[in-house]
């Protein structure tokens, strides 16, 4: 929950401000507590660090915003309804390409989820090359989960670190976001320069997931926490869904009003089959 006390994270008025200067602050609490896995009971599980979230609001995070108090009610009622259904508890956010509310899907429905208050919810980045959530959300993560993944390539047993955000029970492994390494504004998957200073940055490579350790990841962190929600890469464009869809127990897509086009949706049902899609969250820009 955000300091300024509202029961869902409300935003004071304040959501339409320009947003808070990058690159975001580390979170307050740097000493991690473990979270012991529910159902293994091994020691080794997960350390986390909390962090308050500040105004002004991403606003992308609707959930918070009060001034679509619709919007908010629409992802609560998207909970319900996957619930009510095969109650999924590992849920992969996709669109059929970039900037198609992936980000904003995913970041709302953990919220939601986290909402209920008695299970653990992680929202995890399953796109490096894209990393946007400790953006939306405003920290800086403590170790990114790229660096994360490759640590724990040669250190299994180390915990994986992950933030809590506000004093629900929502946690977030967040990647370093890709900045522009002359003003460190975010820059989005592809980015050719920066919006902010103009700095060609054509040439940075972005990194890429390494689909099985994310694959072992989630499997892992499935057994601390209850729901597992996944900001994934798009599916037309190349990022990998494809290899890490698997780990999901469905796929949830997300369209932009006005934006997404029939012919892609229909070639990303498609593309995504034999996996059925529980969901479609038709967003408004
Ligand atoms: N920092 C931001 N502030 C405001 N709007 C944004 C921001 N980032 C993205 N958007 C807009 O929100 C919509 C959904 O973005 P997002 O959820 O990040 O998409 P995706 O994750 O699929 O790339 C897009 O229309 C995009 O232009
Ligand atoms: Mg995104």
């Amino acid at each position: 929950m955000p300091e300024d006390g509202d029961g869902e994270g409300g935003s004071g008025g304040s959501d339409a401000s320009p947003r808070a200067p990058v690159p975001g602050v580390p979170p307050e609490s740097v000493d991690s507590s473990p979270l012991v896995p529910r159902e293994s009971g091994r020691t080794i599980g997960v350390a986390f660090v909390r962090f308050t979230p500040r105004t002004p609001h991403d606003p992308r995070v609707v959930v918070w915003n009060k001034r679509s108090p619709s919007g908010a009610a629409a992802f609560r009622q998207l909970r319900q309804q996957l619930i009510a259904g095969d109650d999924p508890h590992t849920i992969l956010c996709t669109s059929a390409n970039p900037g198609e509310g992936k980000t904003t899907l995913a970041a709302n429905l953990a919220l939601a989820y986290a909402e209920i208050g008695r299970a653990r919810v992680l929202l995890i980045e399953g796109s490096l090359r894209a990393a946007a959530l400790s953006e939306v959300f405003g920290f800086k993560p403590p170790i990114g989960f790229g660096a994360q993944l490759v640590r724990h390539r040669s250190l299994p047993d180390e915990p994986w670190v992950v933030v809590q955000v506000g004093t629900q029970p929502l946690f977030v492994m967040a990647a370093e976001p890709h900045r522009c390494p002359q003003c460190a504004a975010p820059l989005p998957e592809d980015a050719r320069f920066c919006g902010r200073c103009g700095t060609t940055v054509g040439h940075v490579a972005a990194d890429t997931l390494d689909a099985a350790g994310f694959v072992a990841a989630a499997r892992r962190l499935r057994e601390t926490f209850d729901y597992l929600v996944i900001d994934a890469p798009p599916v037309l464009a190349r990022g990998g869904v494809h290899e890490v869809k698997d780990v999901a127990d469905a796929v949830v897509l997300a369209a932009l009003k006005g934006h997404s086009r029939r012919r892609d949706l229909r070639r990303t049902v498609e593309q995504l089959s034999p996996k059925t899609i529980a969901a479609v969250a038709l967003l408004d820009e």
